[in-house]
């Protein structure tokens, strides 16, 4: 009778059970594998074989065994090492070598010559899975125990108990099933979880910058993009880093939906199963499509994904591939990334903060009182063709970043800083919350046109503010949306129910680059 013995395969970010089945009968010798394997998984036949005969039991190469092994549902691609294991077990319960019950129980790990496991990717997709299909477990490599019990902690009603097994071998698996040795479930110890991921840069160690600073303040508090234009060495990278030190906390949901982008991108810091901050990316100019976006065969997160719940900064913004900025505006606009896969289509999370920046010109010195710029008005042009369009209609704050004079730069910090606008920012955020219960929109940024009316009333004096800004053409309809949405955001700062007039025309001066 053949064996079935329980796995999982990870899809973009989520995992689906997958059924190892194996027959063997006698005759003539051979070893197969079915059910759309990539090399990979093909390759697992060598390490099975050698993993069995390391623990002196009969490897499906040595008698005159027919093995079949079958990966179901068949019509689904399975790729990586994580079958060696359930393809190991499968084959010693179908050839009577082993006796035990594995139902209930889900296996994944890879398999070394020797019988070791190595660790595989996406554990927390799997043992969420695990847990969700109402397993009772998952054994898996020791060194992906960690990471996978974090599924345990998210609390859901009604689950079953579940538990993570983690083993160092083939061997103790065995024995471990076959009730020889008894091994405890692992337990996270929620004290070693760090608390708050130390941050790159924090915005103290900033000095001046004041009108940078707010405005990262009001990024940080709506949601809202935001494009720094600037000379060389002004600060822009530096400001753009420090935006994860103002951020919100994540929430633990937040934190397993991030740790699983991570997981299944084979990005986990070891010593750090749960990613507990908020996540800075900045992806290179020179970056493909694929990477940025995702999607390759087999589907990987990219750069936008990475940057879920977190911060995506496009340095040298004009740099960028024009293919790779027009596929910014649907996550931009959803936050969700849809990808072609094989005839079907594939979305991973991607709602993150855009902060981009750009030199004004190539040189970086166009219009700087201090210095001539040397480039020629079309290379002006050229460059800055790019800052317009489509994608630019989706960014909120535009701000001008000057450089330093020494007295700034030389001049003491502003200790305060990081806990004075934190304070802000979660006020902003409580009212965004209060606001929006029920709804799925989160912050002030995402608030769509049709809300426009309910959530961002102003005053008739700041009608009249609006109405000369739009028939004189310096705000146009689009603009006009985005700047209730920031006013709303600053009102917010403000602990302020109402849009007041002071908010509108703060919310106008981060508008105003773009229209001109
Ligand atoms: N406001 C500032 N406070 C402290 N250091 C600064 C400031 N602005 C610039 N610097 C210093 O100058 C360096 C270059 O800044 P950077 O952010 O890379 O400039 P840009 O990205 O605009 O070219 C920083 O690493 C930092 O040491
Ligand atoms: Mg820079």
């Amino acid at each position: 009778m053949p064996s079935k013995v329980l796995s999982a395969a990870v899809i973009g970010l989520d995992s689906q059970i997958i059924e190892v089945e194996t027959d063997v009968s006698f005759g003539l010798r051979s070893f197969e594998i079915v059910g759309l394997p990539d090399k990979s998984v093909e390759e697992a036949k060598e390490r099975v074989g050698a993993a069995i005969k390391s623990l002196k039991l009969f490897s499906p190469y040595q008698r005159p065994w027919k093995v079949l092994v079958n990966l179901a549902p068949a019509d689904l691609k399975k790729e990586g090492s994580l079958y060696d294991l359930p393809i190991a077990v499968g084959f010693l319960i179908a050839s009577k070598q082993v006796e035990f019950d594995s139902t209930n129980k889900l296996f994944v790990g890879e398999l070394a010559l020797n019988g070791q496991l190595r660790p595989i990717k996406g554990s927390l997709s799997i043992s969420l899975k695990a847990k969700k299909e109402g397993l009772a477990e998952l054994i898996m490599p020791k060194a992906n125990a960690a990471e996978a019990s974090l599924a345990i902690l998210e609390t859901r009603q009604n689950e079953k108990q579940f538990k993570v097994v983690g083993v160092e071998n083939l061997k103790q698996v065995i024995d471990y099933l076959e009730g020889k040795i008894s091994i405890a479930p692992f337990v996270l110890n929620q004290e070693t979880l760090p608390e708050n991921f130390p941050q790159p840069v924090d915005i103290n160690y900033i000095k001046g910058q004041e009108y940078a600073k707010r405005a990262l303040e009001i990024a940080a508090s709506g949601g809202h993009n935001l494009l720094m234009e600037g000379p060389p060495g002004s600060g822009k990278t530096l400001l753009a880093k420090a935006l994860p030190s103002i951020l919100p906390p994540l929430t633990f949901e937040e934190s397993l939906e991030v740790t699983k982008i991570y997981s299944v991108s084979g990005l986990l810091p070891k010593e750090k199963p749960l990613i507990n901050f908020r996540p800075f990316r900045s992806p290179h100019h020179t970056s493909s499509e694929v990477a940025v976006i995702g999607g390759g065969n087999p589907p990987r997160p990219g750069e936008i994904t990475l940057a879920h719940r977190g911060v995506l900064f496009l340095d040298e913004f004009p740099e960028f591939h024009r293919d790779v900025l027009e596929s910014l505006r649907q996550p931009l606009e959803e936050g969700v990334i849809t990808i072609l896969r094989a005839k079907n289509y594939l979305s991973m999370p991607a709602r993150f903060t855009l902060v981009a920046a750009t030199n004004p010109c190539p040189c970086g010195y166009y219009g700087n009182p201090e210095r001539k710029c040397i480039c020629t008005n079309s290379q002006i042009r050229m460059y800055r063709r790019k800052l317009s369009g489509p994608l630019m209609d989706r960014i909120d704050l535009f701000i001008n970043v000057p450089a330093l004079k020494y007295e700034k730069l030389a001049g003491p910090d502003e200790e305060e800083a990081t806990i004075r606008i934190r304070k802000n920012v979660a006020t902003a955020r409580q009212r965004q919350q209060e606001r929006f219960i029920g709804e799925k929109t989160l912050t002030n940024a995402e608030i769509a046109v049709s809300q426009i009316k309910k959530y961002c009333q102003v005053d008739s004096k700041s009608q009249t503010l609006l109405r000369n800004y739009v028939d004189s053409g310096k705000l146009s309809g689009r603009g006009y949306h985005r700047v209730l949405k920031v006013a709303r955001t600053i009102a917010d700062l403000d602990d302020s129910e109402n849009i007041r007039y002071d908010h509108l025309s703060e919310a106008i001066m981060y508008r105003l680059r773009n229209e001109t």
